[in-house]
């Protein structure tokens, strides 16, 4: 069975510095014969403005949310894949808010008893991965660190492509070598 990977992008920019690190990303995946979804988060049509914290989902044995609306499937997906990609451009030193209103919807894919002190989720055992850039040189440590102790409180394990310098929407090009780094990434995690 070819290895399944899952890549939600939150860039609003289709052809942008995002769009195209995952384009050689996924090149580098598909070399290896993995098959690769990509879904990009901010053309999806929510219901909610990220997690009401309703708490619905807690209360069933099913890890998904109970809105429905696009991001339900994508949720599901997470639950399948063995590979999950977050990738987006730095905005005010996080994550764009079109990626953080599916990632707050990840509530679902866990069950907490906080009577027992325990938190189950099938997540455990998966590889997250982050995939960012920016304009500058700074933040990108920052804004990986959300997703690095997500993935460790999940006992996911974590790999992450940062690329500071990018410039504006498109020119991630320009940087030498980046085409090939962001292919071999792909291929290590294929
Ligand atoms: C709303 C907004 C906020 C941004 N904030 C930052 C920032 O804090 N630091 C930075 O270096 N670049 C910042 N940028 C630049 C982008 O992170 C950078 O150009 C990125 O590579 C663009 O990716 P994209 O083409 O996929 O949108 C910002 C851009 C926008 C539109």
């Amino acid at each position: 069975m070819p290895k399944k990977i899952l890549v939600i992008s939150g860039s609003p920019v289709k052809n942008g510095n995002t769009a195209t690190l995952v384009n050689w990303f996924a090149k580098g995946i598909r070399a290896k014969g993995a098959k690769i979804e990509i879904i990009n988060a901010a053309f999806l049509k929510y219901k909610a403005n990220g997690c009401i914290s309703c708490r619905q989902c807690q209360k069933t044995d099913k890890y998904e949310c109970v809105i429905n609306d696009d991001a339900q499937p994508v949720l599901a997906k997470m639950n399948e894949a063995e590979v999950i990609v977050m990738a987006t451009p730095l905005y005010f030193y996080g994550p764009s808010a079109q990626l953080k209103l599916v990632m707050d919807r990840m509530f679902s894919l866990f069950k907490w008893d906080n009577k027992n002190d325990t938190m189950t989720t099938r997540l455990t055992g998966k590889t997250f991965v982050l995939i960012a850039s920016a304009y500058e040189n700074i933040g990108l440590k920052d804004l990986e660190r959300p997703f690095a102790i997500t993935a460790d409180y999940a006992g996911m394990k974590f790999k992450s492509l940062l690329v500071p310098n990018a410039g504006e929407s498109g020119e991630v090009k320009k940087i030498p070598g980046i085409q090939a780094k962001a292919i071999a990434f792909g291929q290590k995690l294929g």
